[in-house]
């Protein structure tokens, strides 16, 4: 069984990364600069946005958190975006998400200049990524794009089962994993919670792709010897054992599926880090392309 390492993958990505930093950012030519914006003070967003802060330093990029809180209106966040997207000094940002319920998500995205929307949740660039023109493309499924293809794993003509339909992760990936393109050329099933014969349609995928949100929803007698497993889930379980009283689980129960597969991604350490890489990665895209 291989092990999809996404942390190994991400050092490398980001080894490579500071390298062209390094190499093109002399004399005139500033560093790539990614702006966060952070409303609320959800434990979870904190720590994601922390983490992309932290990939931009190591990568030689500047950074710039906007911290607000929970009882921010819509304009005043509006405003926000605006002045990220006037200044010539941000290449791309992040609004990251949930948003309070008061801000309506959809208005904030449509908000965001195109050429900034380094999260590729834009329609503009959501629309491009379905017609297969150049685009950002969403950082979680681009990041397993990433992985795949640095383990070259082989999706031409194979059967991949992608369990949810979210915006953010289901639907991209399962898009990405149709394309005319390598990875890609597979043949997509996209299930969800009403799907039905669920055990049966992962029985016969050769790639499954959970992104659910339901811990160890993937069990052994799903998934076929020698299917290639990614785990997008990120799930707090309780462990009275642990020092922070719970763990992290993903989609899949990995004990028991790993030794069936022919390459798994682990939970922590596989796709949340690639998510991380993706967006670097996006960010350098839309600084490279001004010069
Ligand atoms: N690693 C990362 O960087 C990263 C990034 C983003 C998300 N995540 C994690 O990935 C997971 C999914 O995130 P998300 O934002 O896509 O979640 P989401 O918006 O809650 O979507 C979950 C999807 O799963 C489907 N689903 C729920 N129960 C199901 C069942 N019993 N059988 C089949 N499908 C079912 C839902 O179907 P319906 O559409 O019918 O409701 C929905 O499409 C979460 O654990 C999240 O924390 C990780």
């Amino acid at each position: 069984m291989i092990l999809l390492d996404g942390n190994h993958t991400s050092s490398v990505i980001r080894k490579e990364i500071q390298v062209k930093v390094t190499q093109f950012c002399q004399n005139d030519v500033r560093s790539p600069h990614l702006a966060a914006v952070l409303i609320g003070d959800n434990p979870a967003s904190q720590t994601y946005v922390r983490n992309k802060i932290r990939a931009c330093e190591e990568v030689g990029y500047a950074s710039t958190l906007i911290r607000k809180p929970a009882t921010i209106t819509q304009e005043e966040l509006l405003y926000i975006i605006k002045s990220l997207n006037d200044d010539p000094q941000i290449d791309g940002y992040i609004v990251q998400l949930p948003l309070p319920r008061h801000i309506d998500e959809h208005a904030i995205n449509l908000a965001i200049n195109p050429e900034k929307d380094v999260d590729g949740f834009h329609p503009y660039n959501f629309g491009k990524m379905a017609l297969g023109l150049p685009s950002f493309h969403p950082a979680t499924p681009m990041g397993i794009m990433m992985l795949l293809d640095r383990y070259q794993i082989e999706t031409d003509g194979k059967h991949c089962v992608v369990l949810g339909r979210s915006n953010i992760v289901g639907t991209p990936i399962a898009l990405l994993m149709s394309k005319k393109t390598k990875p890609g050329n597979a043949t997509v099933t996209i299930a969800h919670s009403r799907t039905n014969q669920l055990k049966e349609i992962c029985q016969r995928a050769d790639i499954i792709i959970a992104a659910l949100g339901i811990p160890m929803f993937v069990k052994s007698d799903m998934v076929r010897e020698g299917a290639v497993v990614v785990d997008v889930g990120i799930n707090k379980m309780d462990d009275p054992g642990s020092a922070r009283g719970y763990r992290l689980v993903g989609d899949v129960d990995f004990p028991n599926v790993a030794p069936k597969t022919f390459a798994i991604t682990p939970v922590p350490g596989g796709v949340g880090p690639m998510t991380i890489t993706a967006l670097i990665e996006n960010t350098w895209k839309a600084f490279y392309k001004k010069w």
